[in-house]
């Protein structure tokens, strides 16, 4: 018997994207599918452990055995995260969260005319760090971020390891987002690093739950 199954963990998953309204109608977000999100909550839940979903809007099933909490903007997350977490043994955080949400939601539809002439804009501002607002006191949880980075990323998401307080980064790139396979660099707090080429998300969510469960054991 592996030690994956010799426990069964409480594991938190965050996936997809979050959206920020402008008006009822409009909202700013991004391409991501949930599919990482979703296979690692699909192995876990597969392995026997228990497994809460926290994910933003997106148009994927339940994996059987999880439970899951809807949310849609980057507030709602961190409000269900704050309570999912308390109980947590392990998170992956593989949301796409918006870092910027609207100063203003417009109660009614935002109209052309109501910007006079050619141009208008949006002002932005920041939305909470989900992951490291709930890392920062994590006690013995295993925590692992994401990190999409364009370009040679090692070096940012080796600091967003630091920064964050995560016990493992997933570096992955633009060609991660709305896509079934993947390419991932795991770096550990330890020192560790994996690579995986071209593979598809659920080989990688593999990789991720047998590397969390060894962690605790
Ligand atoms: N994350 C989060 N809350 C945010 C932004 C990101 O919890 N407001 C999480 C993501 O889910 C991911 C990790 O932080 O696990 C890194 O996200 P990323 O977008 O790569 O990094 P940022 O912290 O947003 O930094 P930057 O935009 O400078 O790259």
């Amino acid at each position: 018997m592996t030690a994956a199954r010799a426990s069964r963990l409480r594991v938190v998953v965050t996936a997809g994207p979050t959206r920020e309204y402008v008006d009822p109608v409009r909202y700013i977000s991004n391409e991501s599918s949930g599919r990482m999100g979703f296979e690692i909550a699909a192995e876990a839940a597969r392995r026997g452990h228990r497994v809460t979903l926290s994910t933003g809007p997106v148009v994927l099933e339940t994996p059987p055995g999880v439970s899951r909490v809807d949310v849609v903007s980057a507030r709602d997350m961190l409000a269900a995260l704050r309570r999912a977490f308390r109980s947590a043994d392990v998170l992956y955080m593989s949301a796409a969260v918006a870092d910027w949400r609207p100063a203003r939601r417009l109660s009614g539809k935002w109209r052309k005319k109501d910007s006079g002439g050619e141009t208008a804009r949006i002002d932005l501002v920041k939305n909470p760090d989900i992951l490291a607002s709930v890392a920062r006191a994590k006690g013995s949880r295993v925590v692992v971020g994401f990190a999409l980075e364009t370009g040679n990323g090692e070096r940012r998401a080796k600091a967003k390891l630091r920064r964050k307080n995560l016990d493992y980064v997933v570096l992955n790139d633009a060609s991660a987002l709305n896509a079934r396979r993947t390419t991932v660099t795991i770096l550990g707090r330890d020192g560790s690093r994996k690579s995986l080429k071209g593979r598809p998300k659920r080989d990688v969510a593999r990789v991720l739950v047998d590397l969390a469960a060894a962690r605790q054991g």
